[in-house]
């Protein structure tokens, strides 16, 4: 703790009251007001804007520099030199692991990717065309049924166990969605091919062929699990943690953290910006949906662009452009319509006295959307993808939160509804 103090004084008090003011390894400072409910007041801050919910040492983000950092790795070193299993582990575990460690994390996760007969029988009860948050929220909480043993929260090891086997079946689930919505046979999973290649192949084998999965669009799905991996205290991680504090099982807090990704304003942007490139429609119509974007009295906003965080560039963006080039290059669709569109969107954001002055780039759900369907991946499973790689972020957050001290989150708030009065007798 530092010396730093700040001072509070309400209006017309002679109290003053002082509070300590916590230092980071780097980042703002933070005022400490946990003592203020014992002086009889609390603070007001909806949406958290000036919140820190929790203390942490997983994921770090400096908005304005354009800085994400995963145990202090920066995302774009992350993405050239590491993969998302390894990615996972220093996650959980806050260090790289050396080549031996990566190979039994490898191969402990490749223990667990097959989902107990039972879940399929559940999953067979959901009509096709159920959207697919739907049915993985629930595949996820009903997990919990299959693992009695192994649900003691304030046990190290049965944390590390459920973390494991929610990264290790979280691609089998989201494949076994998809081919139970198009009506094809599940596919099990093949322990030969990397974490990406499986999930490829359950989502796009037949039973009746061998795998064939394509190695660039390997990396490509690999990159956005990397990418999506963590991102701090969002929505959905504060609602795992939320959850997690109150003692609740693994599976279910990770199927409230998928819950809570399932909102358009959280983990639905990349399906809207396919939305808004279909509705585009033709490069002639760009310029017409650029002035709409532009026109203070016209609500339209180009999907894909901005940020709330990051205000000069999203590190993960870089990454992603350079993937999506590679991956329209692989499959020949660089000249596809929708394409089109997305590139000459691109330009104009780059290129746009209007975007540049509002630092409006194009963000990273613009880059994954176009990769997702240049993929082949339905926009009903956009989401499900992101749920797919953030399981490791939630994940390490609940068992950061377990693994110390911790209380039940318990928000108050500021009353303005009636004061007490009597039932009209
Ligand atoms: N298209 C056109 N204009 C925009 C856009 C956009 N996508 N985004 C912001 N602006 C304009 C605003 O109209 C405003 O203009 P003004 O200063 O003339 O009034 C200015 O840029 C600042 O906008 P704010 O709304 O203050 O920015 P904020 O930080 O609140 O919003 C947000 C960020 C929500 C991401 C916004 O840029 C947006 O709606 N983008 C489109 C949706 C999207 O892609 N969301 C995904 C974000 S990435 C993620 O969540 C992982």
């Amino acid at each position: 703790m530092s010396d730093k103090k700040a001072r509070v004084s309400l209006a017309g008090s002679q109290d003053v009251i002082e509070l300590p003011v916590l230092e980071g390894t780097i980042g703002p400072d933070v005022i400490d007001v946990r003592s203020l409910v014992s002086k009889g007041v609390f603070t007001y801050d909806p949406g958290f804007m000036s919140t820190a919910s929790t203390e942490s040492s997983i994921t770090y983000i400096d908005g304005d520099a354009g800085v994400l950092l995963h145990r202090g790795y920066p995302i774009d070193q992350l993405a050239d030199h590491s993969d998302y299993l390894e990615t996972c582990y220093l996650l959980l575990k806050g260090e790289l692991p050396d080549a031996a460690n990566k190979q039994a994390f490898t191969d402990e996760i490749k223990r667990h990717t097959m989902v107990d007969a039972q879940i399929a029988q559940l999953l067979n009860g959901f009509q096709r065309n159920a959207h697919p948050m739907a049915v993985l929220i629930s595949l996820t909480g009903a997990l919990a049924a299959l693992y009695h043993d192994s649900l003691d929260v304030d046990d190290a090891e049965h944390r590390h166990l459920a973390a494991i086997r929610l990264i290790a079946k979280m691609p089998t689930l989201a494949a076994m969605i998809y081919k139970h919505s198009i009506g094809q046979p599940v596919m099990s999973p093949i322990n030969s091919l990397t974490y990406a290649e499986n999930f490829l192949h359950m989502m796009f084998g037949v039973p009746a062929e061998g795998p064939n999965v394509s190695s660039v669009l390997a990396k490509a799905v690999d990159v956005i699990f990397l990418l999506h991996a963590d991102h701090e205290q969002n929505a959905s991680t504060s609602t795992v943690r939320l959850a997690g504090s109150t003692g609740a099982n693994p599976y279910a807090c990770i199927s409230s953290g998928i819950a809570a990704l399932w909102g358009p304003a959280h983990g639905g942007a990349n399906e809207a910006v396919l939305k808004m490139l279909n509705e585009i429609g033709d490069e002639s119509r760009i310029e017409e949906f650029i002035a709409k974007a532009k026109d203070k009295d016209d609500p339209f906003r180009l999907m894909g662009f901005g940020h709330r965080v990051y205000k000069n560039f999203d590190p993960r963006s870089k990454v992603m452009r350079k993937i999506c080039d590679e991956v329209l290059a692989d499959l020949g669709v660089e000249n596809d319509p929708l394409f089109r569109i997305a590139r000459r969107l691109e330009k104009i954001a780059l290129e746009d006295q209007y975007f540049i002055e509002r630092k409006l780039y194009p963000n990273v759900d613009f880059y994954s959307g176009i990769i997702l369907k240049a993929i082949g991946i339905p926009t009903s499973m956009f989401t499900v993808i992101f749920a797919l790689g953030r399981t490791p972020g939630w994940i390490s957050h609940w068992n950061e939160m377990l693994s110390g001290p911790y209380k039940i989150g318990r928000p108050r708030q500021l009353y303005r509804g009636s004061p007490k009065r009597d039932y009209p007798v």
